[in-house]
């Protein structure tokens, strides 16, 4: 995830506080590094691929001139890695900086008409569309500050920048919407970033920026607006009492639990996903004779759930197959008419990879799904498009499963428009629901936590758990079990619901625990009658309800409710966060480090 930082200090010297803070934000994940400082009325710039260390080795970016200055470490989403890409971005006269973290939404419509207007692009990022934007207002007569507020009205997405100019060398303006941005103010200089750990050893007073506001600094002064209204408003300073290791993880004692919490904005950012390839993808999928949905893991039950999502919304059946399985189960089944769907959180799971050869040695067409541009997947496919979930740091998936899931169904939907298999008011309803699902995770996690904090201690000698679900919410299961089995080491198993009777209820008895998933669509009825069977047995029975659901609550030792209405199709997305709640909070009962889980890697890289 991009990191921004900036320095507004009385003396020379900000190139190397900058360079220094970028250093404490390289925890985030990044692939190019820049700095922008203001001296003797110009700006200077020093950037470039790769990690800070090699950048300052060919560059030093440590001679930049002046006391003002921005600096930036880029994860790329639109544009590779490169030189050019990196931030910062300037405007046509190099008289304007920018660094950014989030995604212009529109920002080809505003490249388009700033093309138009004669300004000259240099990179591929939605990011340089703001310097030119100030730009072109600063020509129209406003001041630096009025262009800039201007310009960022003008933005659809999400957003944490900071910019400076020669024409006020005095000052960086920074601004937030849905990306953070926290101001340090020190003695003799003030800051901002994207995370308080970049300035933690400076100062130890922050101000949290809110969402819509705009900070002007100087080096002993600063003022916050509105965006909407440009009012003065104050912040609270608040004194943080981190050391620098619990500032990395913001307070957070693990990635885990961080990126947990982090799902409201993974999801907001998932909501933006590129519309063109997105668009591509669809008519693919719907030209398709026969659709393959191939990942690992936690990948997998993305595909798995996505399978329901095409199924339900679109009428395509689509087929999810574990990709280390591929080749030996569908391989000479797949041929020039086959589309093969591959998920992959990294791009370079070795067996995603390798199902994706075996496909394209067939001639189907190959698509993508993954959260890192640049990664093997997105060179193999025709058409890819990315998560934007930024790093996960935790070796079990969390952030990114839901971002998928998000993708997915939002893929789902596009399918089923050009099908014309849904209605228009069918369309606007789940649209709706979509721009929903961050608030309703936002608040499962919020109600669920402390609870599930107390009852880990009371199941945590269960011998093994069994997770159920119907319907979509098998893909729900499986993936709750793969979280507790992977990070707090329990046994535990997953199925359809439907099978238990079939076989593995036999070993049911008093010891063990049965985590049901029971959303409020038309499985309900009969998990219920699964719920009783399970009972009759002695287990205790755990269930993910949706919140006022009375009737299972009677029936259950303990629930875990998801608060909001959430339609079927998306029903994984919220369901599954109490599930990550509780492998989290089980496996820091039993005293593992859920972020490190044993004998597992990030990304898989060997078959
Ligand atoms: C589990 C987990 C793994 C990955 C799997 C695929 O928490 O993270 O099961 O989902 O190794 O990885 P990607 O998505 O990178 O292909």
């Amino acid at each position: 995830m991009c990191g921004i930082f900036g320095c507004v200090s009385k003396a020379d010297g900000a190139a190397k506080i900058i360079h220094e803070s970028l250093k404490r934000l390289e925890y985030r994940g990044y692939d190019s590094v820049g700095e922008a400082t203001i001296f003797d009325g110009r700006i200077h710039v020093k950037k470039d691929q790769g990690k800070i260390d090699e950048v300052h080795k060919v560059h030093n970016l440590d001679d930049l001139p002046g006391s003002v200055g921005i600096g930036h470490t880029r994860w790329a989403t639109h544009g590779a890695p490169s030189r050019v890409n990196a931030h910062p971005h300037l405007d046509c006269e190099d008289k304007i900086a920018v660094v950014h973290n989030g995604i212009i939404e529109n920002f080809s419509e505003l490249k388009a008409e700033l093309e138009g207007l004669g300004h000259i692009f240099k990179s591929k990022t939605d990011t340089e569309v703001i310097p030119h934007l100030i730009e072109e207002n600063i020509k129209r007569g406003s001041s630096f500050i009025e262009a800039v507020r201007e310009a960022l009205k003008r933005l659809e997405g999400s957003y944490a920048v900071a910019i400076i100019t020669s024409l006020e060398p005095d000052k960086i303006v920074c601004a937030r919407k849905e990306s953070p941005l926290i101001l340090g103010v020190g003695e003799k200089a003030l800051y901002c970033a994207s995370d308080i750990p970049a300035f933690l050893p400076l100062t130890n007073k922050a101000v949290i920026l809110e969402e819509g506001d705009v900070a002007i600094l100087q080096h002993d002064r600063y003022e916050i607006r509105r965006l909407e209204d440009w009012k003065q408003i104050a912040r609270e300073i608040q004194v943080i009492a981190w050391t620098p290791e619990m500032a990395e993880k913001q307070g957070y004692p693990h990635f885990m639990l961080k990126e947990i919490h982090e799902q409201p904005l993974s999801l907001r950012n998932a909501l933006r996903p590129q519309e063109l390839y997105m668009d591509l993808m669809a008519t693919f999928l719907d030209r398709a004779k026969n659709v393959f949905l191939v990942a690992c893991g936690t990948s997998y039950h993305a595909c798995l759930a996505a399978s329901y999502m095409f199924s339900k919304l679109a009428y395509l059946p689509t087929y999810p197959i574990i990709a280390s399985e591929f080749a030996e189960h569908v391989g000479m089944a797949v041929n020039i008419d086959s589309t093969i769907l591959a998920v992959s959180q990294s791009g370079e799971t070795a067996d995603t990879l390798a199902a994706v050869e075996h496909a394209r040695n067939r001639a189907a067409t190959v698509l993508g799904l993954t959260n890192v541009v640049g990664s093997t997947l997105t060179r193999v496919s025709r058409v890819y498009v990315l998560q934007q979930s930024g790093p996960e740091i935790g070796v079990a998936a969390t952030k990114t499963f839901t971002a998928q899931l998000l993708v997915l169904a939002q893929l789902a939907l596009r399918v089923a428009k050009l099908r014309g298999k849904v209605s228009h008011q069918e369309v606007k309803a789940i649209e709706k629901k979509l721009k929903e699902i961050p608030d309703v995770v936002e608040r499962t996690i919020k109600v669920n936590e402390e609870k599930i904090r107390q009852i880990v201690r009371k199941y945590k000698d269960s011998r093994f758990f069994v997770f159920l679900g119907r319907g979509i919410s098998t893909a729900t299961s499986l993936e709750g079990r793969l979280k507790l089995m992977e990070i707090a080491y329990v046994p535990a198993f997953a199925f359809p619901a439907g099978e238990s009777k079939h076989g593995p209820i036999s070993l049911i008895e008093p010891s063990v625990t049965v985590i049901f998933i029971c959303p409020r669509d038309r499985t309900r009825k009969t998990i219920i009658g699964n719920i009783m069977e399970m009972k009759a047995r002695g287990a205790s029975i755990i269930s993910v309800i949706e919140e006022g659901d009375e009737e299972i609550k009677q029936l259950s030792d303990d629930y875990l409710e998801v608060l909001g209405e959430v339609p079927e199709v998306l029903s994984p997305i919220a369901f599954v966060v109490p599930l990550q709640l509780f492998a989290y909070y089980m496996a820091v009962e039993k005293g593992y480090n859920p972020d490190m889980p044993r004998n597992l890697a990030k990304s898989v890289t060997v078959k």
